[in-house]
């Protein structure tokens, strides 16, 4: 069993480079069974396990410089402009991390990073952004340490990236990563994320995730401000339960390849993070009116087709349309046909299940 205290970096087998930098691709993921309320350091209060995206990622270029000074010193640009506004939350990631790869303390930073996705489009970024920057920094440990094992390397850089947002655990690995502690998967940890241990049905192989972009501007509620509803919320042990038992439904059906049965947990999933914002104190709704149009066009369609088609929701008013290979071109002419005209002007990104972060 790895413990937190098995993070902490001791050991230094190289020099200190003065200068470098390295570059890092990291997915987006899509939560099946979702991560609503947390607990300090960013632990989650059930286990949940997500599909990583493929076309929708983030690329970060992390430069470093050694420094005399003990304090630590980073520019960010994203798209190529400077952007002190996302200062605080990386500031607050760097002071969390330091206690694990204190050589941080010894460099000054600067950020490049952009994303695939508009960022505007209500995609959070936060997700691949951390895990983006959490491997730059394993890529440091690894060229200070080169005797740590890819496993090390992996499982410590999903460890930094959770302390920085906790779905970010979950955009390290491919295809389908659980993360949190649960009897049922085998090597789960609240910790970090594990990729999904049982083989997975030939149905869920090349997953697609079509993104419908319902309301491309910024969430009026942070996860982190949701996060925190779930303390005092009325119906908060019976979500942790129900997450926990569909942590257990839904590894099954991965493995036999019970498409209906995936459909009813996760579009149940997806109503339940929304009925749990609705419910909370104060209450507040991030789906839109076009978010409920699409809804009810996906039963529609699947009453009439038996189509295998299904939606899920993030924390926000888009849909994401999850369906398998075989359905590609008939869900498609679908989307065109009846439901890119309740996306803000018509836009949309054609996703799929990935492979999970590359090294540039
Ligand atoms: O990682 P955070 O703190 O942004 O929380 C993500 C929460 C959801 O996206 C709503 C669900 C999930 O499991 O990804």
């Amino acid at each position: 069993m790895i413990t937190e205290q098995d993070f902490v970096f001791n050991k230094v087998e190289s020099s200190f480079p003065k200068k470098g930098k390295f570059t890092w691709k990291t997915p987006s993921n899509i939560a099946l069974v979702k991560y609503w309320g947390k607990r300090e350091p960013q632990l989650p209060e059930n286990p949940s396990i997500s599909f990583t995206l493929d076309a929708c990622f983030t690329l970060t270029t992390l430069e470093f410089t050694k420094k005399s000074s003990k304090d630590i010193k980073f520019e960010i640009y994203f798209e190529g402009k400077k952007k002190d506004e996302f200062k605080p939350k990386i500031e607050k990631f760097f002071s969390r991390i330091r206690q694990y790869v204190p050589f941080i303390a010894e460099y000054d930073f600067v950020i490049r990073s952009r994303n695939s996705f508009p960022h505007s489009s209500g995609i959070a970024s936060s997700a691949s952004g951390m895990a983006a920057l959490a491997l730059c920094i394993m890529s440091m440990e690894k060229a200070l340490n080169p005797s740590i094992t890819d496993e090390f390397f992996y499982k410590k850089a999903s460890f930094l990236a959770r302390l920085g947002s906790g779905s970010a655990s979950r955009s390290i690995d491919g295809e389908l990563v659980v993360w949190g502690k649960h009897r049922d998967i085998t090597g789960s940890s609240d910790l970090y994320g594990v990729q999904f241990p049982e083989k997975i049905h030939k149905n869920f192989k090349n997953f697609h995730d079509i993104i419908l972009l319902v309301d491309e501007g910024e969430k009026q509620v942070s996860s982190t401000i949701g996060h925190d509803l779930m303390h005092n919320h009325p119906f908060a042990e019976k979500r942790f339960d129900q997450a926990k038992d569909n942590i257990s439904k839904l590894s099954s059906v991965l493995q036999n390849g019970d498409l209906k049965s995936f459909i009813t947990i996760v579009e149940s999933e997806a109503l339940t993070l929304h009925a749990m914002m609705m419910s909370s104190n104060p209450y507040f709704i991030l789906m839109k009116p076009n978010t409920l149009h699409i809804i009810n066009k996906i039963w529609e369609y699947r009453a009439q087709t038996n189509s295998n088609v299904c939606f899920t929701l993030d924390a926000g008013a888009n849909v994401h349309l999850l369906f398998p290979e075989k359905e590609k071109s008939s869900v498609n002419k679908f989307v065109i046909r009846q439901l890119i005209q309740f996306c803000q002007n018509n836009h949309y990104i054609c996703d799929r299940v990935g492979s999970g972060a590359k090294q540039f």
